[in-house]
């Protein structure tokens, strides 16, 4: 990667993690969007899609919060009722355009009921098409279930390589690429259960992204929170807090400008506690912000359950969502805020 476009890769990736501000993640797949419309009894098509796209992108004062939005392939190609893309309607309010280009996961031949991540192939033509499109910064995701001897070394090690390969096509795209590793919350394991694997998860990668000459200045990892199973105890915000910055403090370099965490399944307000309770401390290499799906979602979509009357009650859910977790951002939240 040249010089000067590590320059702007190093200002992209600082300007996604500003002191105040963080991603929206509504970079939902066509599979996943029909899902979380099916809880609202809606049905998902390109043209629903867009118009829960709009509500978002349109909600007044976002841009307070949200310094970047990860788009997905069909979005990224839609307009405004009026025709303006919505590329440029984020531009235009300050917001920078992101773009999911992983293709999802399939099960991995060495070990079936794991799963690595598609999409290398074709990826640096599609890179050049997003940029084009306006796209700043992408996103790939891996993940790892945790179960009897999962995820195993193969699956880590194969799927550490995909992100790396993925990492270095971006920055020669000029794209900053948002590194995901999702150690999933799913199953009743214990916090150090997780911890130890976030540890060789995040480890592995760091490795293949220095194997691979990744430029980690102009990168951002988005990893989940340490955390015990979704369906086990919920851990007290302390106990997150310094089980993650247990594993961060050994794998991530100081030179990374900024971690972007996941939601994972937390509830909003849980993931607001946390999130506040990691800004709490003192001193910190990484800024450590948000790139969340659900959690700032959650709400905004069952308060609109796909209808025309309930976009503006909508909106309001999400740019106090986004206030908020800006605020947790900061280690400036409290709980007490979600009833005001
Ligand atoms: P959640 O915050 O809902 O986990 O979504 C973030 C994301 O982009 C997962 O890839």
């Amino acid at each position: 990667v040249a010089d000067i476009d590590k320059n702007e890769l190093k200002n992209v990736a600082e300007a996604l993690v500003a002191p105040t501000k963080g991603i929206l993640a509504a970079d939902e797949s066509s599979g996943t969007i029909k899902k979380r419309f099916a809880s609202i009894n809606i049905e998902s098509s390109p043209e629903t899609n867009r118009k829960y796209r709009l509500l978002l992108f349109t909600t007044e004062g976002i841009e307070k919060y949200i310094s970047g939005v990860i788009l997905f392939d069909e979005t990224i190609k839609q307009s405004t009722d009026e025709g303006t893309p919505l590329t440029k309607l984020l531009s235009d309010k300050g917001i920078i355009p992101g773009i999911k280009v992983d293709l999802g996961k399939e099960s991995f031949s060495e070990s079936p009921d794991e799963y690595v991540t598609k999409g290398l192939d074709g990826l640096s033509e599609r890179l050049v098409e997003y940029k084009q499109l306006g796209a700043l910064f992408a996103k790939w995701r891996a993940v790892f279930k945790i179960g009897d001897g999962q995820p195993s070394e193969l699956a880590i090690d194969k799927n550490s390589d995909l992100l790396a390969s993925y990492a270095l096509a971006c920055q020669e795209n000029g794209i900053v690429p948002i590194v995901e590793p999702e150690v999933l919350m799913d199953g009743l394991h214990d916090i150090n259960t997780c911890r130890n694997i976030t540890y060789k998860v995040l480890k592995t990668v760091f490795t293949k992204l220095t194997e691979f000459n990744v430029y980690l200045e102009g990168i951002l990892l988005k990893p989940n929170m340490v955390t015990s199973g979704k369906d086990l105890t919920i851990d007290t915000p302390e106990e997150v807090s310094s089980e993650t910055f247990a594993v961060f403090s050994e794998v991530i370099p100081d030179n990374v400008p900024g971690v972007v965490f996941l939601s994972g399944g937390q509830s909003p307000e849980q993931a607001c506690s946390n999130l506040n309770e990691l800004n709490k401390r003192p001193s910190k290499p990484w800024e450590l912000s948000f790139s969340f799906g659900r959690a700032l979602q959650q709400p905004v979509l069952s308060t609109w359950t796909g209808k025309d009357e309930n976009i503006l009650a909508a909106q309001k859910e999400f740019v106090k969502r986004a206030k908020l977790t800006s605020l947790a951002r900061q280690g400036k939240y409290t709980p007490d805020m979600e009833n005001k």
